[in-house]
């Protein structure tokens, strides 16, 4: 028998939403079979819909559809009409919003067949993820995959009521458009009409949004796509989305205040939880000092130590190099690990070199004192500091790194992440907001030989600092501020230049030319001579909040049809090959690339 129609059943219930109110109505209920068991003589469907699951029994006193329900199968589409009566006592189901009652089935329609699933249609499931991912469809079916959908829906919509609510209009920026600065590869578009010439898509709608403070809007938002061709990784996707938005007349704390209120509203009424604001606030080389990093998690210690002055006249050869080539040597004191074994230190040795370190100088602080193959070059005197400076105690296992700065605060910030991780010192129901401020305008860049814009080049210098833009860049301050939740940047912005003379001096110190400034950014250049308004903005990285939100790891929990590590989209196959008369339209000719990556024939 094929697959019935719905014909003449109209659903009258979502199944998770039957109550003792429903009792002794008659209801309809579509959805699929989540499972079917058999016993007492008797058949029990779940059934399920996006809303939950209800309990469907059959007795063999209704003949034909108790026959039809000994030929369910699991994902099953069904329809069900039938009443609804409490559960005999004894068999209620807790763990079910509706275990307390069950639908007594008098028709079944089976609407369609399903194969069976690759994988279990249930939260917490063990599979591997591109499996999940080539499935997408079914993978989505499952309960907590659509609560985090219907998540993101409710705070994009609560975000879109709030700007409003504030005056801000939404307003689309073009997605065919030339390259926008944010520092990564553009993803590229062929003009067939133009041969030869390429679109890219925008990594941000940055130039957009300022043009139209130009044009008087004002106040502006968009919750918009971004298009970044860089490494993926766990919270990175090729394409993300920005709650994207700009303010004319304003200063940072006018920004600042409106994204709290507006992350505010949306943990309150998506998140269920209340967060204190104004958030607190830490300097970029705060941040730097205290972390290693400008996205720091506040919510466990393991502050990092410096080391650098008694470093520098110490025995031990490593350190003493370390401070006389502008280095410097910091640690950190993981508490209760003065028992790690010579293979766990080795691990967390080849872990801290994975962030660029050269090696991993290690104490353990025994009831004897610092225990280390490295003891005897450090007096008793320097030994005492080392383990003061970082305030440690007998049980303690001391770890330093000595190296650049640079170098030295990347590998103790994630030997710090990983440590918190391993000791189970992070609490998982905290929600840690830090704004981190005053961060540098440029940072040099030692492979280009150049200065680069910190966060892009539009973002403006602190007024005082301006003239340091000729004479000293590494020193010039921004106007900008991230925010960031435990560990993760959530967002980020700035008070923007909106004077020609000042955005031409940026593009000479980030060392561009005159006439390629004015090639690539002439448009905007120009607008700032037609009356452009001092303005700043925010953008939120929307899936990175939702997944914080959610409590995932990742940002694929959280968005619909995800590309995977190598970008690509397991389900539809994208991206693939086109036939070779689209490439001639377009005046676009692929070189293979021969497996050592030169280019082939
Ligand atoms: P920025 O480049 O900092 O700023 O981006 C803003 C926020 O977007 C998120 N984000 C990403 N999320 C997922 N995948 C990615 N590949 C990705 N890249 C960035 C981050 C980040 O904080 N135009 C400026 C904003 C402004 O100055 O107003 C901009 O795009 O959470
Ligand atoms: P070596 O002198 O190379 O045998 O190293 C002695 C110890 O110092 C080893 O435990 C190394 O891991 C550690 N070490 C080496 N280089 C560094 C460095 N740059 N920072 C911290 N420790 C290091």
């Amino acid at each position: 028998m094929g697959p019935e129609s719905m014909q003449g059943l109209k659903r009258t219930h979502e199944c998770g939403n039957l109550s003792r109110n429903e009792v002794d109505s008659e209801v309809v209920v579509m959805g699929w079979v989540d499972s079917r068991r058999d016993h007492g003589g008797l058949v029990f469907v779940d059934l399920r819909d996006r809303s939950g699951i209800v309990q469907v029994v059959f007795s063999p006193d209704n003949r034909p559809a108790f026959a039809k329900a000994e030929a369910l199968r699991s994902e099953y589409v069904v329809a069900v009409s039938g009443t609804v009566r409490v559960r005999p006592e004894g068999t209620e189901n807790e763990k079910l919003e509706t275990g307390e009652i069950e639908v007594v089935a008098r028709e079944v329609r089976i609407l369609n067949r399903a194969r069976t699933p690759v994988f279990y249609i249930e939260d917490g499931i063990e599979v591997d993820e591109n499996l999940r991912l080539r499935f997408r469809y079914l993978d989505l079916r499952r309960p907590e995959m659509q609560r985090a959908l219907e998540l993101r829906h409710r705070a994009a919509k609560l975000i879109r009521d709030f700007l409003d609510s504030q005056g801000f209009w939404e307003i689309e920026t073009p997605v065919l458009t030339r390259s926008t600065p944010e520092g990564a590869r553009d993803f590229l578009v062929p003009s067939r009409l133009n041969p030869g010439k390429f679109y890219a898509l925008p990594q941000s709608p940055q130039l957009f949004k300022q043009l139209l403070m130009v044009s008087g809007i004002e106040r502006y938002f968009q919750i918009v796509r971004c298009f970044r061709d860089e490494d993926l990784r766990a919270d990175r996707q090729p394409e993300f989305t920005q709650v994207d938005l700009e303010m004319s007349f304003v200063e940072s704390e006018d920004v600042m205040a409106l994204v709290e209120a507006l992350i505010a509203a949306v943990c309150r009424e998506a998140g269920g939880f209340e967060p204190q604001i104004p958030f607190p606030r830490i300097t970029y080389d705060e941040a730097m000092d205290r972390f290693g990093t400008d996205k720091p998690d506040l919510r466990y210690g393991m502050e990092l130590g410096d080391v650098s002055d008694i470093a520098g006249g110490c025995g031990f050869k490593v350190f003493r190099a370390a401070v006389e080539t502008e280095g410097q040597v910091r640690g950190i004191r993981v508490p209760g690990c003065a028992g790690y074994s010579r293979k766990e230190l080795d691990d967390l040795t080849r872990f801290a070199m994975r962030f660029g370190a050269k090696g991993l100088a290690y104490f353990l602080y025994t009831g004897e004192g610092l225990k280390s193959p490295i003891t005897k070059f450090f007096t008793a005197g320097e030994l005492g500091t080392l383990a003061e400076r970082l305030e440690a105690a007998p049980g303690d296992l001391l770890l330093f790194v000595a190296d650049a700065p640079e170098v030295v605060a990347a590998a103790l910030a994630a030997l710090r992440r990983e440590m918190a991780e391993r000791l189970g010192m992070i609490d998982h129901s905290r929600f840690e907001f830090v704004w981190v401020h005053k961060f540098p305008l440029l940072e040099f860049d030692r492979e280009e030989r150049r200065y680069v814009a910190v966060h892009h080049p539009f973002t403006a210098p602190v007024e005082e600092d301006v003239d340091l833009l000729r004479s000293d860049p590494g020193r010039v301050r921004a106007r900008a501020y991230d925010l960031v939740l435990n560990g993760v940047e959530i967002g980020g912005g700035s008070i923007r230049i909106h004077r020609r003379d000042v955005q031409e001096l940026m593009f000479a110190v980030i060392g561009l030319e005159p006439d390629e400034a004015r090639g690539k950014f002439g448009f905007m250049l120009d607008a700032f001579e037609y009356g452009a308004p001092p303005h700043g903005g925010f953008a939120v990285g929307f899936d990175r909040l939702v997944m914080l939100l959610a409590g995932k790891q990742t940002i694929r929990d959280v968005i619909a049809f995800p590309k995977t590590q190598s970008g690509s989209d397991l389900m539809t196959d994208a991206p693939g090959t086109v036939a070779p008369q689209q490439l001639e339209e377009l005046a676009v000719r692929v070189v293979r690339k021969a497996p050592g990556g030169e280019p082939g024939r």
